[in-house]
């Protein structure tokens, strides 16, 4: 082993957690270096994640509106063809030049790039496998641990990534399959499942729970929104549980049978994808060596500023506590170098948005009707459909509606939920009043382009505090 380097700040895991608080280390003078053993950065977002989910997404929408929805638009088109592989090497390209730009602002802000796997040695030092072979020990003041999550696996279905596959696979399969069944209607589940619907595939989503979307999801918005998929061709089974998967014949076979009550049946599919969560990564961290323990679901215990029982190590991401999504991630990365560097940073942990990229999007922020009422908070309603926006009627796009949620007597704004067309974009208005503290009139009250879709989003504010004009 070489001399351990000294440096300001060793950050384990370059995905947008570590990627991110690397960044803006490098660009207030720290010595920094960022850890990362999948050869390239961005972590699963960049790479298995986010950005290639939505370039699929986005790519088998076009294909599917072309395909099935130009007619009413006035456009002929001849016979729409998939081309699988150049989707999946469109996606490609997007990851490649996206991954690589973080390598480039790496250089740009003296980011020590270290392609390897690290693991505690003691408090300060991280030993690296270095990719290309050998190793390198770093030796840091403090140091991040950024080792994101991994899929929860299914017990007893060993995921190949071929017939029995997590996201990963489903983000690179060589042709469409005839039938699909898919464990868990969380936001992989259904984004996944849109996919391969629209390419074609028949395809079945079973739920545990009596309603999609995963946790956090308002319930009204989720009906909408399994009504609308349901029209897409998706299959639900809800208030089912998976209790066997079988790989070994010609086809994937799985037992499910009712969460209450116990009816049995047997589901068979060319490819199952397995969607029921992600589970905090720490494998091979040295964890032990430094005597920093997990808790029961595999997140490394924090407190307000990341730190662990060893001061100087904190942890950021899907490693640790709140929902894993990247923008999350990102702004955690930045608190972190702010509390080490002036020992304060803010993360609103109310106000993260949420946004699943099915067709149309879901969008929320804040608190759903659910959450308001568990917590006995007196509120008021408001709603606007898009079938009532004139772009998108323009549009032919009018599935969906907005809805505020807000203080009955103070009418402060304490949740935003979206389904329609651009929701994903939309939302962040939202964020911005939950963030500001606004009121649904100070919404209402501020002026919105005309024809937008969001005007949709200041009539339903219009329609919480008063009543709306189009509707
Ligand atoms: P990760 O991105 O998992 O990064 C951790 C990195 O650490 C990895 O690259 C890993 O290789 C590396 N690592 C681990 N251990 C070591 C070690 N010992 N040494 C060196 N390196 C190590 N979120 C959204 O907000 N929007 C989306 O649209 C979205 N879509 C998603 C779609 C899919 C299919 C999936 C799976 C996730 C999606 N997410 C989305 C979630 C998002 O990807 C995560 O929240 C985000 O990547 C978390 O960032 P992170 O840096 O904490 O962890
Ligand atoms: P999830 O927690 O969102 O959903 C998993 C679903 O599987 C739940 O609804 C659960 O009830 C169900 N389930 C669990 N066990 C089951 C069983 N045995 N049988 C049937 N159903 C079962 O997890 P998911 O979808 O895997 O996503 C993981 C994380 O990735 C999420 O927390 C999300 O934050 C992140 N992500 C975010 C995206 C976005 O922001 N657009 C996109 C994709 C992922």
């Amino acid at each position: 082993a070489t001399e351990a380097e000294e440096l300001d700040l060793v950050i384990i895991g370059g995905g947008v957690a570590g990627y991110v608080g690397a960044i803006k280390a490098g660009q207030s003078g720290m010595k920094v270096a960022c850890i990362e053993k999948r050869g390239a950065l961005g972590g699963t977002c960049l790479n298995v994640g986010c950005i290639p989910s939505k370039s699929l997404l986005n790519n088998s929408h076009l294909y599917h509106t072309i395909k099935h929805d130009t007619k009413k638009r006035g456009i002929i088109v001849g016979d729409v063809q998939l081309d699988l592989k150049a989707m999946m090497g469109a996606k490609d390209t997007s990851v490649a030049g996206l991954t690589k730009g973080v390598e480039f602002l790496f250089k740009k802000n003296n980011v020590d790039y270290v392609k390897g796997t690290g693991a505690f040695v003691n408090e300060h030092e991280i030993k690296v496998d270095l990719n290309e072979g050998g190793e390198r020990t770093l030796r840091a003041k403090n140091i991040i641990i950024a080792t994101g999550s991994e899929a929860t696996p299914f017990p007893g279905l060993e995921i190949d990534e071929k017939r029995v596959i997590s996201s990963t696979g489903a983000l690179s399969l060589d042709a469409v399959p005839k039938k699909m069944v898919v464990i868990g209607g969380g936001i992989i589940g259904l984004e996944m499942a849109s996919v391969y619907c629209r390419l074609g595939a028949d395809v079945t989503v079973v739920e545990y729970l009596g309603a999609i979307g995963g946790p956090g999801m308002d319930s009204e918005i989720a009906k909408q929104s399994q009504k609308i998929l349901a029209k897409q061709g998706l299959k639900f089974k809800l208030n089912t549980k998976v209790v066997k998967g079988d790989a070994s014949g010609e086809s994937v076979k799985i037992e499910v049978e009712a969460a209450k009550g116990g009816k049995q049946e047997t589901l068979e599919a060319d490819v199952v994808l397995v969607a029921i969560g992600r589970r905090p990564y720490t494998k091979g961290l040295g964890l032990e060596n430094v005597g920093l323990e997990t808790d029961d679901r595999g997140r490394v215990v924090i407190d307000k500023e990341y730190r662990t029982k060893i001061p100087h190590i904190r942890v950021i991401g899907d490693v640790t506590f709140g929902p894993m999504l990247a923008h999350k991630a990102e702004e955690e990365a930045v608190a972190v170098i702010e509390y080490i560097q002036q020992g304060y940073g803010h993360v609103n942990y109310g106000a993260i948005p949420a946004v699943m990229y099915t067709y149309p999007e879901v969008a929320w922020v804040g608190q759903s009707e659910e959450d308001l009422k568990k917590a006995d908070v007196k509120y008021k309603v408001g709603n606007f459909p898009f079938s009532a926006n004139s772009r998108a009627k323009t549009n032919l796009d009018t599935d969906g509606f907005v809805k505020f949620l807000a203080d009955a007597e103070t009418d402060r704004i304490l949740g935003v939920h979206i389904i329609g067309a651009n929701a994903g974009e939309m939302i962040a208005e939202g964020t911005l009043a939950l963030e500001y503290g606004a009121s649904t009139e100070d919404v209402a009250r501020t002026c919105h382009a005309h024809p937008t879709l969001a005007e949709a989003f200041k009539e339903a504010a219009m329609s919480t505090y008063g009543k709306a004009i189009h509707y």
